[in-house]
């Protein structure tokens, strides 16, 4: 059920596309003003009817909708704990799951008439349950409030949504391992500062990136664990005097526990910030594979090409072939950042129990769910179709005196102090970009006039070969190093 997920998510046949747009809001004025004062679920104690534009400023049905299937579910697990405790008969729960499965057909179908007067997925629900089943629809909440009722829902979804990122984030890293398991032995140069550094395998670049996402991967298991505890119960703050058995709604709704204490239950919305922090780090993570594969992709580096399906043309240069879609997670990123910032700022200072600030918990967090959701789904489909370039890899790995570590650390090796092959090294460098060559290309000759300690056994290093194979140790990018950490990073990802 991936509800979170563009291709499913229907709209409700009546989102006004904005509040700002004059003539929806005439329309809503109209339509609700008939008969706001009755329809509304908590109408009792008004005297006049809410104001229109109010009435829509404060409705949440056109995100929250996306609840619909866990409000159903957490409303499920509600009524069989009420009837199994003696507060509601035998009857009335048959009424109730009859009445619930026929609102879910009629949402799924995008049959269900949305009703602003009815303010949000919970009360739309109700209210449509009521009208099919009659009274018995009126007792479903009984020993509840809309206040556990939201907390329960978000965390269904986010439990389900975490679950579904999580899978997408395996697929990714599975197409990683594999590329560099084929890329092992792939020189490229590796980088500091964008300078050429000293020369890697592409194969150890690709598990670099593995490393970042198995971190992420980490951080998600954990707020998923975290936040499985359930709210329901808790009802508008303080619980309930009716009987009922928190363990048992708990229990059927598969969270771990109940959670502690009724007001934090209700106003907690720590899992959604911690779910964000997650997603804005991942997301950061997307950005800087993206950056990489935006600059390999350019002409002038052409470490490798991305297949046609997930690049467009320019309408005006025939010649362009652009990374949208690193470009495009790239882009993302910043938005999942700004979810963050969204959510922790709109809970700081909030006083205890729940507040209607909360109501705004919602966008950013779907928003974000979406974002990260779909920029894995992209790269879990690209990364395994990114085709290396190993000539030009080579090539650019051999410019900039990529092993002249390599000579300092042989210097070490014939008994120099380092900071004095460093040194020695420095001036071969020198010797080198006046002869216009790489300092791997000296001669023999030139290097002994530097270090009477070289001898000939010196190119064995100042090889790219040579210098990738001797980094030689755990964490290393030996092509041998870089074959036992992909082994390792399987057995990882299985046991994950
Ligand atoms: N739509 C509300 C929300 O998202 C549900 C809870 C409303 N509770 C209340 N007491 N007004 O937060």
């Amino acid at each position: 059920m991936l509800l979170f997920s563009a291709r499913r998510l229907h709209k409700p046949s009546r989102v006004p596309d904005t509040i700002a747009n004059c003539k929806l809001r005439e329309v809503y004025r109209v339509s609700s003003s008939l008969d706001s004062h009755t329809s509304q679920t908590w109408g009792g104690r008004f005297n006049e009817a809410t104001d229109a534009f109010v009435q829509e400023f404060t409705a949440s049905y056109s995100f929250d909708h996306i609840l619909a299937h866990y409000d159903v579910q957490g409303s499920r697990a509600h009524a069989d704990m009420l009837a199994a405790c003696g507060i509601l008969s035998s009857a009335d729960l048959e009424d109730i799951h009859r009445g619930l499965d026929q609102v879910l057909t009629e949402i799924d179908a995008d049959e269900f008439t949305w009703q602003v007067e009815l303010e949000d997925v919970h009360m739309n629900i109700e209210a449509r349950l009521t009208e099919i089943i009659g009274d018995a629809g009126k007792r479903l909440h009984t020993g509840r409030s809309r206040n556990d009722q939201v907390a329960t829902d978000i965390r269904l979804y986010l439990r389900a949504a975490i679950a579904s990122i999580r899978g997408q984030l395996t697929r990714l890293r599975t197409g990683l391992i594999d590329q560099a398991e084929c890329y092992a032995d792939t020189v490229m140069p590796g980088f500091t500062h964008l300078q050429v550094a000293q020369p890697v395998t592409f194969g150890h670049h690709l598990l670099a990136w593995n490393e970042m996402l198995a971190r992420d991967d980490g951080r998600l298991a954990d707020c998923a664990e975290r936040m499985n505890l359930s709210p329901l119960g808790a009802a508008a703050l303080a619980g309930t005097s009716y009987p009922i058995n928190r363990h048992m709604t708990a229990e059927a709704l598969g969270f771990s526990a109940p959670t502690e204490n009724s007001l934090d239950s209700v106003s907690d919305r720590d899992f959604a910030i911690e779910f964000t922090a997650a997603a804005a780090i991942t997301m950061m993570h997307l950005s800087r594979m993206a950056e990489e594969m935006i600059i390999w992709t350019s002409a002038q580096f052409a470490f490798v090409d991305l297949p046609d399906r997930f690049c467009t043309g320019s309408s005006i240069m025939p010649q362009k072939k652009n990374p949208d879609v690193p470009e495009l997670i790239r882009g993302k990123a910043g938005r999942v950042q700004g979810h963050l910032v969204a959510l922790i700022t709109l809970m700081k200072g909030q006083p205890l129990a729940y507040n209607k600030d909360n109501q705004e918990d919602k966008e950013p967090l779907f928003d974000a769910v979406k974002t990260l959701h779909d920029s894995l789904l992209a790269f879990a489909d690209l990364v395994p179709a990114m085709k290396a370039k190993p000539e030009a890899m080579r090539r650019a790995a051999s410019l900039g005196h990529p092993t002249a570590t390599d000579l300092a650390d042989y210097l070490v090796r014939k008994g120099v102090a380092f900071r004095d092959a460093h040194e020695v090294v420095g001036t071969a460098v020198g010797m080198a970009e006046t002869k216009g060559i790489d300092v791997g290309e000296l001669s023999l000759e030139d290097l002994q006039a530097l270090s009477a300690l070289i001898e000939h056994d010196v190119f064995e290093v100042l090889t790219l070969e040579g210098s990738v194979a001797a980094r030689d140790h755990i964490g290393g990018t030996a092509p041998k190093q870089v074959r036992a950490a992909v082994q390792r990073a399987r057995a990882k990802l299985n046991t994950a």
